[in-house]
Protein backbone atom coordinates (compact mmCIF):
# COMPACT_ATOMS: atom_id res chain seq x y z
CA UNK A 1 0.00 0.00 0.00
CA UNK A 2 1.49 3.17 -1.27
CA UNK A 3 0.23 4.98 2.27
CA UNK A 4 2.29 2.88 4.00
CA UNK A 5 5.76 4.25 2.46
CA UNK A 6 8.71 3.54 -0.48
CA UNK A 7 9.30 0.41 0.90
CA UNK A 8 5.86 -1.41 1.06
CA UNK A 9 5.20 -1.12 -2.73
CA UNK A 10 8.28 -2.52 -3.42
CA UNK A 11 8.09 -5.78 -0.47
CA UNK A 12 5.89 -8.24 0.39
CA UNK A 13 5.01 -9.49 3.70
CA UNK A 14 5.72 -12.96 4.20
CA UNK A 15 5.46 -14.99 7.67
CA UNK A 16 5.48 -11.65 9.01
CA UNK A 17 8.43 -10.30 7.67
CA UNK A 18 9.21 -7.93 4.78
CA UNK A 19 11.35 -9.10 1.81
CA UNK A 20 11.36 -8.37 -1.93
CA UNK A 21 9.78 -10.98 -4.06
CA UNK A 22 12.71 -13.00 -5.23
CA UNK A 23 13.32 -13.71 -1.88
CA UNK A 24 9.84 -14.64 -0.70
CA UNK A 25 10.19 -17.63 -3.51
CA UNK A 26 14.04 -18.68 -2.24
CA UNK A 27 12.99 -18.52 1.49
CA UNK A 28 10.02 -20.94 0.02
CA UNK A 29 12.65 -23.14 -1.52
CA UNK A 30 14.94 -23.03 1.50
CA UNK A 31 12.04 -24.14 3.89
CA UNK A 32 11.30 -26.88 1.76
CA UNK A 33 13.88 -28.78 0.95
CA UNK A 34 17.27 -27.49 3.14
CA UNK A 35 17.86 -30.46 5.51
CA UNK A 36 20.39 -29.40 8.37
CA UNK A 37 23.08 -31.80 9.98
CA UNK A 38 23.50 -32.21 13.74
CA UNK A 39 26.53 -30.17 13.23
CA UNK A 40 25.82 -27.28 10.81
CA UNK A 41 25.95 -23.65 11.52
CA UNK A 42 23.98 -21.24 10.60
CA UNK A 43 24.96 -17.02 11.41
CA UNK A 44 22.11 -15.53 11.45
CA UNK A 45 21.36 -11.54 11.74
CA UNK A 46 19.53 -8.71 10.14
CA UNK A 47 21.02 -7.34 7.26
CA UNK A 48 24.14 -4.46 8.12
CA UNK A 49 24.33 -5.99 11.43
CA UNK A 50 27.53 -7.07 11.48
CA UNK A 51 27.38 -10.39 9.37
CA UNK A 52 30.48 -9.89 6.99
CA UNK A 53 32.50 -10.27 9.99
CA UNK A 54 30.88 -12.72 11.99
CA UNK A 55 31.11 -15.20 8.93
CA UNK A 56 34.65 -14.66 8.83
CA UNK A 57 35.03 -14.60 12.50
CA UNK A 58 33.09 -17.99 12.30
CA UNK A 59 35.18 -19.74 9.61
CA UNK A 60 38.74 -18.63 10.51
CA UNK A 61 37.71 -20.43 13.97
CA UNK A 62 35.87 -23.96 13.24
CA UNK A 63 38.54 -24.50 10.21
CA UNK A 64 41.36 -23.73 11.82
CA UNK A 65 43.06 -26.65 11.78
CA UNK A 66 42.20 -26.74 8.19
CA UNK A 67 43.26 -23.40 7.07
CA UNK A 68 45.85 -21.91 9.69
CA UNK A 69 44.82 -18.05 10.20
CA UNK A 70 48.14 -17.02 10.06
CA UNK A 71 49.09 -18.98 6.04
CA UNK A 72 49.09 -16.59 3.34
CA UNK A 73 46.66 -19.07 1.09
CA UNK A 74 43.52 -18.77 4.09
CA UNK A 75 40.74 -18.64 1.78
CA UNK A 76 39.04 -15.82 3.47
CA UNK A 77 42.17 -13.61 1.60
CA UNK A 78 40.90 -14.60 -1.94
CA UNK A 79 37.44 -14.88 -1.67
CA UNK A 80 34.76 -12.99 0.00
CA UNK A 81 32.92 -14.33 3.52
CA UNK A 82 29.70 -14.60 1.72
CA UNK A 83 31.54 -16.83 -0.94
CA UNK A 84 32.38 -18.90 1.59
CA UNK A 85 29.97 -18.82 3.88
CA UNK A 86 26.46 -18.68 1.69
CA UNK A 87 23.40 -17.11 2.66
CA UNK A 88 20.40 -19.46 2.24
CA UNK A 89 18.05 -16.93 0.86
CA UNK A 90 20.84 -14.97 -2.04
CA UNK A 91 22.88 -17.83 -3.05
CA UNK A 92 22.09 -21.33 -2.11
CA UNK A 93 18.09 -21.27 -2.98
CA UNK A 94 17.83 -17.65 -4.32
CA UNK A 95 19.12 -18.83 -8.04
CA UNK A 96 16.95 -17.98 -11.19
CA UNK A 97 17.22 -21.33 -12.27
CA UNK A 98 15.18 -23.04 -9.34
CA UNK A 99 17.73 -25.89 -9.52
CA UNK A 100 17.78 -27.06 -5.62
CA UNK A 101 21.55 -27.48 -4.84
CA UNK A 102 23.37 -30.46 -3.72
CA UNK A 103 24.52 -29.46 -0.22
CA UNK A 104 25.53 -32.71 0.98
CA UNK A 105 29.28 -32.66 -0.17
CA UNK A 106 30.39 -29.24 1.36
CA UNK A 107 33.07 -30.42 3.93
CA UNK A 108 31.22 -30.43 7.74
CA UNK A 109 31.19 -28.33 9.87
CA UNK A 110 29.08 -26.79 7.27
CA UNK A 111 28.33 -22.75 7.94
CA UNK A 112 25.55 -21.22 6.62
CA UNK A 113 24.02 -17.30 7.02
CA UNK A 114 20.76 -16.24 6.43
CA UNK A 115 18.50 -13.40 6.94
CA UNK A 116 15.46 -15.10 7.58
CA UNK A 117 13.87 -14.51 10.91
CA UNK A 118 13.52 -17.58 13.59
CA UNK A 119 10.36 -18.80 13.28
CA UNK A 120 10.68 -19.02 9.42
CA UNK A 121 14.07 -21.46 9.67
CA UNK A 122 13.56 -24.33 7.85
CA UNK A 123 11.86 -27.56 10.02
CA UNK A 124 15.44 -29.24 9.84
CA UNK A 125 16.97 -26.46 11.91
CA UNK A 126 14.90 -25.97 14.63
CA UNK A 127 14.73 -29.80 14.90
CA UNK A 128 18.45 -30.63 14.49
CA UNK A 129 20.93 -30.00 16.77
CA UNK A 130 22.81 -27.69 14.28
CA UNK A 131 23.79 -24.23 15.87
CA UNK A 132 22.55 -20.58 14.98
CA UNK A 133 24.75 -17.52 15.81
CA UNK A 134 22.74 -14.29 16.04
CA UNK A 135 24.42 -11.08 15.88
CA UNK A 136 22.52 -8.04 16.65
CA UNK A 137 23.44 -4.31 16.10
CA UNK A 138 22.22 -1.08 17.65
CA UNK A 139 19.63 -0.09 15.24
CA UNK A 140 20.46 3.62 15.44
CA UNK A 141 23.71 2.27 13.57
CA UNK A 142 22.22 -0.91 11.78
CA UNK A 143 19.68 1.80 10.43
CA UNK A 144 22.28 4.47 8.53
CA UNK A 145 24.65 1.00 7.23
CA UNK A 146 21.38 0.09 5.52
CA UNK A 147 20.74 3.47 4.07
CA UNK A 148 23.75 3.82 2.54
CA UNK A 149 24.01 -0.03 1.32
CA UNK A 150 20.41 0.34 -0.07
CA UNK A 151 21.13 3.34 -2.02
CA UNK A 152 23.97 2.19 -4.00
CA UNK A 153 22.73 -1.21 -4.76
CA UNK A 154 19.26 -0.46 -5.94
CA UNK A 155 18.53 -1.16 -9.23
CA UNK A 156 18.41 2.52 -11.33
CA UNK A 157 14.71 1.61 -12.22
CA UNK A 158 13.36 2.70 -8.55
CA UNK A 159 13.05 6.05 -7.40
CA UNK A 160 15.74 7.18 -4.70
CA UNK A 161 15.02 6.28 -1.06
CA UNK A 162 16.06 9.25 1.09
CA UNK A 163 16.98 9.47 4.97
CA UNK A 164 13.53 10.27 5.78
CA UNK A 165 11.85 8.32 4.02
CA UNK A 166 14.38 5.21 4.71
CA UNK A 167 13.61 6.50 8.07
CA UNK A 168 9.77 6.29 8.32
CA UNK A 169 9.77 3.01 7.08
CA UNK A 170 12.22 1.46 9.50
CA UNK A 171 10.12 2.88 12.55
CA UNK A 172 7.48 1.30 11.15
CA UNK A 173 9.15 -1.73 10.72
CA UNK A 174 8.91 -2.29 7.38
CA UNK A 175 12.35 -2.41 5.95
CA UNK A 176 14.03 -5.88 4.43
CA UNK A 177 13.24 -9.10 6.59
CA UNK A 178 11.90 -6.70 9.28
CA UNK A 179 10.52 -5.40 11.60
CA UNK A 180 14.08 -4.92 13.03
CA UNK A 181 12.58 -5.47 17.07
CA UNK A 182 10.44 -9.02 15.93
CA UNK A 183 14.16 -10.23 14.18
CA UNK A 184 15.73 -9.38 17.15
CA UNK A 185 13.07 -10.87 19.48
CA UNK A 186 12.93 -14.36 17.85
CA UNK A 187 16.49 -14.84 18.47
CA UNK A 188 17.22 -13.26 21.66
CA UNK A 189 14.30 -15.01 22.81
CA UNK A 190 15.67 -18.61 20.93
CA UNK A 191 19.18 -18.17 23.01
CA UNK A 192 17.38 -17.45 26.71
CA UNK A 193 14.84 -20.47 25.83
CA UNK A 194 17.83 -22.66 24.16
CA UNK A 195 21.48 -21.33 25.23
CA UNK A 196 22.92 -24.21 23.66
CA UNK A 197 21.27 -23.76 20.28
CA UNK A 198 21.65 -19.89 20.16
CA UNK A 199 24.32 -17.38 20.99
CA UNK A 200 22.99 -14.40 20.61
CA UNK A 201 26.10 -11.84 20.01
CA UNK A 202 26.35 -7.71 19.78
CA UNK A 203 28.44 -6.17 17.27
CA UNK A 204 29.52 -3.24 19.67
CA UNK A 205 30.40 -6.07 22.44
CA UNK A 206 32.32 -7.75 19.56
CA UNK A 207 33.73 -4.70 18.82
CA UNK A 208 34.68 -3.57 22.44
CA UNK A 209 36.48 -7.10 23.14
CA UNK A 210 36.83 -8.58 20.15
CA UNK A 211 38.89 -11.80 22.27
CA UNK A 212 36.45 -12.46 24.83
CA UNK A 213 33.45 -12.59 22.33
CA UNK A 214 35.38 -14.73 19.82
CA UNK A 215 36.58 -17.14 23.20
CA UNK A 216 32.50 -17.17 23.77
CA UNK A 217 31.56 -18.49 20.25
CA UNK A 218 34.68 -20.78 19.80
CA UNK A 219 33.05 -22.69 23.49
CA UNK A 220 29.65 -22.25 22.34
CA UNK A 221 30.15 -24.17 18.69
CA UNK A 222 32.16 -27.04 21.19
CA UNK A 223 35.54 -26.03 19.43
CA UNK A 224 36.88 -23.99 22.84
CA UNK A 225 40.60 -22.97 21.90
CA UNK A 226 43.51 -24.30 24.01
CA UNK A 227 45.75 -22.62 26.34
CA UNK A 228 48.36 -23.26 23.86
CA UNK A 229 46.60 -21.93 21.14
CA UNK A 230 46.07 -18.99 23.03
CA UNK A 231 49.55 -18.33 24.37
CA UNK A 232 50.73 -18.94 20.58
CA UNK A 233 48.98 -16.01 19.32
CA UNK A 234 46.20 -18.05 17.13
CA UNK A 235 43.78 -15.96 18.37
CA UNK A 236 45.36 -13.02 17.83
CA UNK A 237 45.50 -14.01 14.27
CA UNK A 238 41.81 -15.12 13.52
CA UNK A 239 41.08 -11.17 14.98
CA UNK A 240 43.83 -9.74 12.93
CA UNK A 241 42.39 -11.69 9.88
CA UNK A 242 38.92 -10.63 10.07
CA UNK A 243 39.42 -7.13 10.85
CA UNK A 244 37.77 -4.56 9.04
CA UNK A 245 40.83 -2.87 7.85
CA UNK A 246 42.40 -5.96 7.13
CA UNK A 247 39.22 -7.45 5.14
CA UNK A 248 38.40 -3.69 3.47
CA UNK A 249 42.22 -3.84 1.70
CA UNK A 250 41.54 -7.12 0.23
CA UNK A 251 42.14 -7.07 -3.56
CA UNK A 252 38.98 -9.46 -3.59
CA UNK A 253 36.74 -6.97 -1.46
CA UNK A 254 37.77 -4.27 -3.50
CA UNK A 255 36.88 -5.28 -6.85
CA UNK A 256 35.18 -8.61 -6.32
CA UNK A 257 31.33 -9.34 -7.25
CA UNK A 258 28.93 -11.31 -4.67
CA UNK A 259 27.06 -14.35 -7.35
CA UNK A 260 28.14 -11.79 -10.34
CA UNK A 261 25.33 -9.19 -8.50
CA UNK A 262 26.68 -7.10 -5.65
CA UNK A 263 30.09 -5.07 -5.41
CA UNK A 264 31.87 -7.03 -2.25
CA UNK A 265 33.34 -3.20 -1.59
CA UNK A 266 29.95 -2.22 -0.48
CA UNK A 267 29.78 -4.54 2.54
CA UNK A 268 32.85 -2.81 3.98
CA UNK A 269 31.91 0.90 4.98
CA UNK A 270 32.73 2.45 7.90
CA UNK A 271 33.01 -0.78 10.58
CA UNK A 272 32.63 1.71 12.99
CA UNK A 273 30.20 2.26 16.33
CA UNK A 274 27.92 5.05 17.02
CA UNK A 275 28.23 6.48 12.90
CA UNK A 276 24.41 7.48 13.72
CA UNK A 277 25.37 10.74 15.09
CA UNK A 278 26.61 11.83 12.54
CA UNK A 279 22.98 11.65 10.60
CA UNK A 280 20.01 11.84 13.42
CA UNK A 281 18.18 14.80 14.30
CA UNK A 282 16.81 15.44 17.73
CA UNK A 283 13.64 13.86 16.54
CA UNK A 284 14.83 11.17 15.16
CA UNK A 285 16.69 10.03 17.98
CA UNK A 286 13.32 10.49 20.15
CA UNK A 287 11.85 8.30 17.63
CA UNK A 288 13.84 5.83 17.13
CA UNK A 289 14.45 5.31 21.01
CA UNK A 290 10.70 5.53 21.87
CA UNK A 291 10.36 3.00 19.37
CA UNK A 292 13.19 0.79 20.99
CA UNK A 293 12.12 1.17 24.24
CA UNK A 294 8.47 -0.47 23.56
CA UNK A 295 9.11 -3.05 21.38
CA UNK A 296 12.62 -4.35 23.47
CA UNK A 297 12.75 -2.67 26.63
CA UNK A 298 10.92 -5.14 28.72
CA UNK A 299 13.13 -7.99 26.94
CA UNK A 300 16.14 -6.67 28.15
CA UNK A 301 17.38 -5.38 25.21
CA UNK A 302 19.43 -2.39 25.62
CA UNK A 303 21.66 -0.33 23.19
P1 LIG B 1 28.99 0.30 8.39
O1 LIG B 1 28.11 0.56 7.21
O2 LIG B 1 28.47 0.99 9.63
O3 LIG B 1 30.41 0.61 8.15
P2 LIG B 1 26.76 -6.77 7.12
O4 LIG B 1 28.03 -7.52 7.06
O5 LIG B 1 25.74 -7.40 8.01
O6 LIG B 1 26.27 -6.42 5.77
O7 LIG B 1 27.10 -5.39 7.86
C1 LIG B 1 27.90 -4.42 7.26
C2 LIG B 1 28.44 -3.51 8.33
O8 LIG B 1 29.49 -4.19 9.03
C3 LIG B 1 29.06 -2.27 7.73
O9 LIG B 1 28.91 -1.25 8.72
C4 LIG B 1 30.50 -2.72 7.56
O10 LIG B 1 31.41 -1.67 7.41
C5 LIG B 1 30.71 -3.50 8.85
N1 LIG B 1 31.82 -4.46 8.75
C6 LIG B 1 32.15 -5.25 7.70
N2 LIG B 1 33.22 -5.99 7.97
C7 LIG B 1 33.58 -5.68 9.22
C8 LIG B 1 34.66 -6.11 10.07
N3 LIG B 1 35.56 -6.99 9.65
N4 LIG B 1 34.74 -5.57 11.30
C9 LIG B 1 33.84 -4.66 11.72
N5 LIG B 1 32.82 -4.20 10.97
C10 LIG B 1 32.69 -4.70 9.74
Amino acid sequence: PKEKGWASQYMYLYQQFWCFPPLVQATISFQKHFQAKHNDIVIASLPKSGTTWLKALAFATVKRHRFVPSSQNHPLLNSNSHTIVPFFEFNIYGGEDNVIPDLSTIPEPRIFGTHIPFPSLSHSIHNSNCKIIYICRNPFDAFISHWHFFKTILPSSLPTLTLEEAFEGYCEGIHPFGPFWSHILGYWNASKDKPSKVLFLKYEEIKANTNFELKRMAQFLGCPFTKEEESGGLVDSIIELCSFKKMKELEINKSGKIANLIENKHFFRKGETGDWVNYFSPSMIEKLSKVIEEKLGEFGLFF
